[in-house]
């Protein structure tokens, strides 16, 4: 396994795979590998010759309140996990080597972004958009694979690819949850006490909401409404959104019909979790 930390030095070596004809796999990362990170990785590996991870906390992606500082970071630990996935190239860039001077092109991300994070978290999808281009084209990958914990990260780098031809194969991957159903996270490690046994009731409330439309509910407001409930009764997080819209055109519905994805945030003391489930309604 290579570990490179320049660009130049990871183009010419992706041009060299490219030139034999090597299919590639990406899996961009901000590192702090867990096993939802390993399924993107392990999948990545059995669909390609070449895989690639890359580790780089995006500066752009954070808002100025959030937790760029704080964001967990252990390379060592990572180096193994990417090992053990047999992970080809590791592109561990820094900071200054990704944005070396201040930017001469700004993105925007117009579309699917105006609900669930895009709305809580604003110029986040901004961020991942310019990184993930700059990336796209460093990497030149194949087939990228993202996974469906982020389901509106994957809806925008669905509309990335199209809109800017990027010659790229999306793939997602499905949530990998704790065992009693908790979405991994590198931020669970941020939960405090009591926090990490409440912070099952996100899944939990999806659920009840699968239930729910299995039952026949087809009004949004009802099933959030009852979600809602059953997050502030059950925990001492606080409801950041939860929201249903068809997927992945995250457009309003009046009426569950169709692809729709039912996504929540809710925050801890220190820690914002996100979830979602992805469902179709007959
Ligand atoms: P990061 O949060 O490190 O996540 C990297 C990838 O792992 C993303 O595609 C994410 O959806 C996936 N992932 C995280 N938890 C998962 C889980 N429990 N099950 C399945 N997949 C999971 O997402 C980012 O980094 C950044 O925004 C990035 C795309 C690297 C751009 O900076």
């Amino acid at each position: 396994m290579k570990i490179i930390r320049t660009i130049a030095e990871m183009q010419e070596q992706m041009l060299r795979l490219k030139s034999e004809g090597i299919s590639i796999g990406y899996v961009p990362t901000m590192g702090f590998l867990h096993e939802g990170h390993m399924s993107l990785m392990e999948r990545a590996r059995q669909e390609n010759e070449a895989v690639v991870l890359s580790i780089f906390v995006n500066p752009l992606q954070f808002g100025p309140n959030e937790d760029l500082d704080a964001y967990p970071r252990d390379f060592d630990r990572d180096h193994s996990v990417a090992e053990s996935q047999g992970v080809d190239y590791i592109f561990y860039p820094s900071a200054e080597e990704m944005y070396p001077k201040d930017a001469s092109v700004q993105v925007s991300v117009v579309d699917r972004t105006k609900v669930l994070c895009g709305k809580s978290r604003p110029g986040h999808f901004d961020g991942v958009a310019t990184v993930l281009i700059k990336l796209f084209n460093i990497v030149q990958p194949t087939r990228a694979y993202f996974g469906l914990k982020d389901a509106q990260q994957v809806a925008v780098v669905d509309g990335l690819i199209k809109d800017f031809n990027f010659p790229i194969e999306l793939i997602p991957v499905d949530t990998v949850r704790e065992e009693d159903g908790l979405a991994k996270s590198s931020r669970n490690v941020y939960l405090i006490g009591e926090e990490r046994e409440q912070a099952v009731e996100l899944s939990k409330s999806l659920q009840l909401a699968r239930t729910a439309i299995q039952g026949g509910e087809r009004n949004p407001l009802k099933i959030v409404d009852m979600m809602m409930r059953h997050i502030n009764k059950n925990t001492s997080g606080k409801v950041d959104y939860i929201e249903i819209y068809s997927y992945p055109e995250l457009q309003s519905l009046e009426t569950l019909t169709g692809k729709i994805i039912i996504a929540m945030a809710v925050k801890f003391s220190k820690a914002r979790l996100i979830d979602n489930i992805i469902l179709n309604v007959e």
